[in-house]
């Protein structure tokens, strides 16, 4: 993170290609890496001018982001009073902090199971090599997460002006981190564009990084490791039946709506 000279998002000329808003349109849903790839080389930090947010996608940044800018959604005491509310209560507090594990826990995990099967019906080479040999499961969940994130991007805010990748940030502004692009950083995974069950040093970004990494990844991670394990025994014969994928229409929450097979 460096400072240099002011640069404003409004005088930068803006494309629309490049917005973030194109993850609903169908074929961007099924296939968001060309976009992700785009955003990497030719903006890396993007000025999103649909979701009034800057959007990073190189590794490097998205790590930046994590580790130096806010996750800070504490409502200010004028928000609470626009809710009727003098103060979050510890009720309020108890009862948001189980949202947000039921919320951060149940879907997620489900899509990791899907996103999961789904990918390794793509990939035969990768299945058989699985079946054959299911002490890899540890490095194809960690490949499963990082190849098809379930979560694809959060948010945090800039805790001052600041530089990152050459564009000025100002104080509290949003900063979209891709994870899902920053796990496809060539920069940081060779080939990352292939699946590699028995990838090594796979520190991708699919449950964030720093002081809100993801409170239940070990849980996710064995309850993945639980259902790739038992779907493979139970079920030698798993195809994808033919037909079209229907990817659920969500900006960040990577999963599909059916998964058709055959076994
Ligand atoms: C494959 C499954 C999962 C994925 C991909 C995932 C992903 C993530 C990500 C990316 C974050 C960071 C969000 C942010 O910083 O804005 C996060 C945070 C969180 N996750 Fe997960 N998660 C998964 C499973 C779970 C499970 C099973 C639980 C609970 C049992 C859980 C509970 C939470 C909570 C409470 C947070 C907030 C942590 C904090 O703010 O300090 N997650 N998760």
């Amino acid at each position: 993170m460096t400072r240099r000279m002011e640069t404003s998002p409004t005088a930068r000329k803006q494309d629309s290609t490049l917005s973030l808003y194109h993850l609903l349109d169908p074929e961007v849903l099924a296939n968001p890496y060309p976009l992700y790839h785009r955003l990497r080389s030719e903006d890396p930090v993007h000025w999103d001018p649909f979701l009034h947010a800057w959007v990073a996608t190189r590794y490097t940044d998205v790590m930046t982001v994590f580790q130096h800018f806010s996750a800070e959604r504490t409502p200010t005491p004028e928000q609470l009073t626009a809710l009727g509310l003098t103060a979050l209560t510890p009720l309020a507090e108890v009862i948001a902090n189980t949202i947000v594990t039921m919320v951060g826990g149940q879907e997620t995990t489900t899509n990791l199971i899907g996103n999961g099967i789904l990918t390794l019906l793509r990939h035969p080479d990768a299945l058989e090599q699985l079946k054959a040999d299911q002490s890899l499961i540890l490095s194809a969940v960690e490949e499963l997460l990082r190849y098809e994130s379930p979560s694809q991007h959060t948010a945090r805010l800039a805790p001052e002006d600041v530089v990152l990748g050459g564009k000025l940030i100002r104080k509290r502004q949003a900063v979209i981190a891709v994870m899902g692009a920053a796990n496809r950083d060539p920069e940081h995974f060779s080939d990352p564009d292939r699946l590699d069950i028995c990838r090594q040093n796979n520190r991708h970004l699919a449950f964030a990084w720093a002081s809100h990494f993801c409170f239940g990844a070990p849980l996710a991670r064995i309850e993945g490791q639980v259902a790739f394990e038992t779907a493979l025994r139970r079920m030698p014969e798993l195809k994808l039946e033919p037909g079209p994928i229907t990817w659920r229409a969500n900006l960040g929450l990577r999963g599909l709506t059916t998964l058709p097979v055959t076994f």
